[in-house]
């Protein structure tokens, strides 16, 4: 089992720190609910990315959708990370935060007209197409240009993934990827374009993989396709492998740099060509925490409700996939007078156990955590074990939120779209001001 809290994000004297600062003192200028990032956290991440895979030659394009905001692809690219983008916005955004052109992929099952035309004359490096149809609407567009673009055909190599079925993508019957016989007989139809450059081949198998397994069979598939169209003469030159690495959300389970860069390393020895990566998620996630405030805790049968001022527009994985986000306490000094935080390393925190091991000599409450908005949806957890001594504005803290949080928040039930907080040292940068609903009101007419 794995720790949940990092160097960067720890308990010091009862209080939960971000590198140098107290999120009890970030609050204290920043009203909840907010995100917050750890940058020191995030770069160790780049860090053991690169060192896992860069060691073999294998590019890495930041999936950018996992979190896009500028801040943090500037980052990125001064880290020199590409980025794998799935819209025409993205793109903006990645050409804003100064990635240039020639590391930009663009993956994605519906990309508009539009948004072809965009990426053709931006000069991106590669379109990772997904289908027969996006294939012929690309090669009719490039009847009205003289530069060639690098294709690469999604394979959906229909493995089976164990993780939630709403985020595999590699499998028979999802909407992503073509089939293999498929992507055969389209590499060969446009093998000779003078201006599709079939390149290579491209996959993405799903998202919180924590197992190896699904990447070795996917990639032997690919390998497959690979040499049969070599074996007819043609040369595939590049193989994009996707991301999918699956990070601790509390119970222990994830896929080390190492361990996925090896089986990579492995399976593909005998490619003569480039290999990319697509991580989102294993850079990004465990950097942010979701800072909010206990509005009320609700007596109730059979169980009482903590109601938190965040809600499903903030931090919609609960609802969406039933994903769990570990929760804490931000200060515990009033939990118990023996209270423990303070004497834990950090190392000694197991993930499962967060809550408990943090207050196993006070007493526990098992409650269903929720939010303001008017959806039985939004519910973060059930039967969840929290301080008994929890009350009305405390500041509770999601972890490992860096990661498909923020860029889902949503407007609804007329709520703010909440800000962004990069924590470097002792410096508190705001890197997304709140929106408020005098902001959008102004878009209404
Ligand atoms: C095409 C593609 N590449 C990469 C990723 C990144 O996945 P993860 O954030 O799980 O690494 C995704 C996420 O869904 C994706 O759709």
């Amino acid at each position: 089992m794995t720790t949940l809290l990092t160097e960067q994000i720890y308990y010091d004297n009862n209080q939960l720190q971000i590198e140098a600062c107290s999120i009890s003192s970030i609050a204290e200028q920043i009203p909840t609910p907010f995100y917050c990032y750890s940058k020191a956290r995030l770069l160790t991440n780049i860090t053991h990315c690169k060192e896992a895979f860069e060691n073999y030659g294998i590019d890495i394009h930041y999936a950018m959708k996992a979190n896009s905001n500028l801040h943090i692809l500037r980052l990125m690219n001064q880290q020199g990370l590409g980025v794998d983008m799935v819209s025409a916005g993205e793109m903006r955004r990645a050409e804003a935060a100064g990635i240039p052109a020639n590391r930009m992929i663009f993956s994605g099952v519906g990309k508009s007209e539009t948004e072809l035309r965009q990426a053709i004359e931006t000069g991106i490096c590669q379109f990772n197409v997904e289908s027969a149809e996006e294939l012929a609407l690309l090669a009719s567009l490039m009847n009205e240009y003289t530069r060639p673009v690098n294709i690469a055909l999604r394979v959906n190599p229909n493995v089976a993934v164990d993780t939630h079925k709403h985020i595999t993508t590699g499998t028979k019957g999802n909407k992503f990827g073509i089939e293999a016989t498929q992507t055969l007989s389209l590499f060969r139809q446009y093998a000779d374009h003078p201006l599709l450059n079939m390149n290579g081949l491209a996959m993405h198998i799903g998202s919180q993989i924590c197992d190896t397994a699904p990447y070795h069979q996917a990639i032997s598939r690919l390998l497959e396709l690979v040499n049969i169209l070599e074996a007819e003469g043609m040369k595939v030159s590049s193989l994009d492998l996707g991301g999918g690495f699956g990070i601790d959300y509390g119970d222990g389970q994830k896929l080390s740099f190492e361990a996925v860069a090896k089986t990579i390393a492995e399976a593909t020895t005998d490619f003569n060509g480039k290999v990319v990566i697509e991580p989102g998620r294993s850079l990004i996630a465990d950097a942010g925490v979701l800072v909010s405030r206990v509005n009320y805790v609700k007596q109730a049968e059979p169980r009482s409700f903590l109601i938190l001022d965040a809600a499903m527009n903030d931090l919609m994985r609960p609802a969406l996939y039933q994903a769990i986000h570990p929760l804490v306490a931000a200060n515990t000094t009033d939990y118990d007078s023996n209270a423990q935080s303070s004497e834990l390393k950090s190392s000694e925190l197991k993930s499962s156990e967060l809550n408990s091991s943090e207050l196993k000599r006070s007493e526990l409450m098992n409650v269903d955590v929720v939010g303001p908005v008017c959806e039985s949806t939004d519910t973060f957890a059930r039967d969840y074990p929290v301080s008994s001594r929890t009350k009305a504005g405390d500041l509770m803290v999601f972890l490992c939120t860096g990661a498909y949080c923020s860029v889902m928040s949503s407007g609804y039930n007329s709520r703010d779209i909440i800000p962004e907080v990069m924590i470097s040292n002792d410096e508190i940068q705001i890197i997304r001001q709140r929106i408020t609903q005098d902001d959008l009101m102004k878009f209404e007419v």
